[in-house]
């Protein structure tokens, strides 16, 4: 058997033509949507992702304003500038690319950014919100992994889905987006024992630790769904999952790639969630 391929590129190519149409008519309306991204000090990856976001803003009609500071930058500073967007007008969004310099406490800003502007989701009240199933933003990888199973026509209801990696941004809130759609969910982590005994349960298997090509095909119940959320670069400057992707698609049944995968659809919840930020901002 050979995995059936989930292509994130062609499933954010769709949406994004649709997200194009809804922004022209927001725009026609009087309401340009606007996302402000704030980077902080010099990380390559770091860079490298917001030029990726704020190409795609253009390609759907977002405006987009790009603040870089320095590594160096004051907290108080930052916060300062958050502040001022928050009451920004022609900024619907805010997004403060991660990681951040350790003297800077990544939580004092999540929790400054006005939660109708928290288009990554992360701050306390949306994330609280999706927990409990009321309307929120919700974190752009996470619902771009939901979208992606969902769109590939497979049922969640009842399956176990396992996920390996409980970060904030993606471990945690994934396990709880598909346990909204009644699926059995189990986390696994770097303290798990026999890891592979557990994902080889999984009739879904969500792998975000960042470590390239942990996952192989003894981890792999055959024909299970293998969402690979990894990007990592190797020595040879290639980029690479979480999962060894040529071994484990001769036993899974659905795989994403890495490029192509959940990346472009992360980028797309992104656009989604600005573009909501201003239809409800607008109609205020
Ligand atoms: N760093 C890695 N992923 C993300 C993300 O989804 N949003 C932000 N703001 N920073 C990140």
């Amino acid at each position: 058997m050979t995995a059936q391929i989930i292509s994130g590129t062609e499933m954010a190519r769709t949406i994004r033509t649709a997200l194009a149409d809804e922004a022209a008519q927001l725009k026609a309306d009087g309401v340009e949507p606007g996302l402000a991204v704030i980077l902080v000090g010099d990380d390559p990856a770091s860079h490298s992702y917001v030029k990726g976001k704020q190409k795609a803003c253009a390609e759907v009609g977002i405006r987009s304003f790009l603040y870089t500071f320095p590594a160096a930058i004051d907290e108080e500073t930052l916060l300062a500038k958050i502040r001022e967007l928050n009451v920004d007008p022609a900024v619907h969004g805010i997004l403060v690319q991660l990681p951040l310099p350790d003297h800077i406490c990544e939580w004092s800003v999540i929790e400054t950014i006005a939660p109708e502007k928290d288009v990554d989701g992360f701050h306390p009240i949306n994330v609280g919100k999706m927990m409990i199933g009321q309307r929120a933003f919700l974190p752009c990888t996470p619902h771009g992994i939901l979208v992606m199973v969902q769109s590939a026509g497979i049922d969640i209801a009842g399956k176990h889905v396992v996920v390996v990696g409980r970060s904030n941004i993606v471990g945690k809130p994934v396990g709880q987006l598909f346990l909204r759609e009644h699926a059995t969910v189990t986390y696994t982590h770097s303290k798990t024992p026999d890891l592979a005994a557990i994902t080889r349960q999984a009739d879904i298997l969500i792998v975000a630790v960042g470590k390239a090509r942990l996952i192989g095909p003894e981890h792999i119940k055959p024909g299970a769904v293998v969402i690979d959320v990894g990007v990592n670069r190797l020595e040879n400057g290639k980029l690479c999952g979480d999962v060894d992707f040529d071994a484990v698609k001769e036993v899974a049944g659905y795989m994403t790639p890495v490029p192509g995968g959940v990346g472009p659809m992360t980028i797309t919840m992104l656009l989604h969630n600005t573009i909501e930020a201003a239809r409800q901002l607008a109609a205020k």
